[in-house]
């Protein structure tokens, strides 16, 4: 076999093996891919906080259990931003871009908002983030995106049940909704014994 072919089928093998062993010059730029995306998160995470909170403020008068839900899940994103935030290791110097949503005047655009937001993060941003996680074998970035896209699910069904209710004129009928105060992981109802996302104990959850 020549030579350049035997070559490249051992840095195939290699390559396939061990992702990261076979780009040694190359870690750090590997690494910092999923740096980006924390803190591309980071900001995402961020801004949802503020703007669900901003619709939580609108919502209070006319739809007070969707005010109240806005406020639960604008704590989840916070608990996001800020375990994004701690398995970032690079300091300062970067500019994060992030999609953001301006412009909504009622709750049922806000709960819209909310619903494109929410879709965008499961169908694409936090596969994709984890993925590349996984692949660079970040392990503390693997479980924050992966807590945030449990998450992002359940606050996507709340939005949608509650625009159903709020286009017809309604209240959104919720029980209590939990949230992990550790992953931000959120569901309607009791506090589990232990959170299903991260094993937080029951006295860890927060109830809205
Ligand atoms: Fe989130
Ligand atoms: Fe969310
Ligand atoms: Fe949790």
């Amino acid at each position: 076999m020549p030579l350049f072919i035997n070559c490249t089928k051992k840095i195939y093998q290699l390559r396939f093996k061990n992702p990261l062993k076979i780009n040694l010059g190359m870690i750090n730029l590997v690494r910092e891919m999923t740096e980006t995306n924390l803190r591309s998160a980071y900001a995402g995470e961020s801004q949802a906080h503020m703007r669900y909170s901003i619709y939580a403020e609108r919502a209070k008068e006319e739809f007070p259990n969707v005010s109240r839900l806005f406020t639960a899940v604008a704590f989840a994103e916070q608990i996001h931003a800020t375990n994004h935030y701690r398995n970032i290791e690079t300091k300062g110097g970067a500019t994060t871009v992030s999609a953001a949503v301006f412009g909504t005047r009622t709750t049922s655009e806000d709960l819209q908002a909310g619903i494109d937001g929410e879709t965008f993060e499961i169908t694409e941003m936090y596969p994709v983030y984890k993925a590349v996680a996984e692949f660079q074998e970040e392990k503390g970035a693997v479980r924050s995106f992966n807590a945030a896209y449990q998450a992002e699910q359940v606050h996507l069904a709340l939005y949608e049940k509650a625009k159903e209710a709020v286009d017809q004129g309604n209240d959104f009928e919720v029980g209590e909704i939990q949230i992990c105060g550790v992953c931000g992981y959120t569901l309607e109802g009791d506090a589990p014994d232990f959170c299903p996302i991260c094993g937080a104990p029951r006295e860890k959850f927060k109830a809205f």
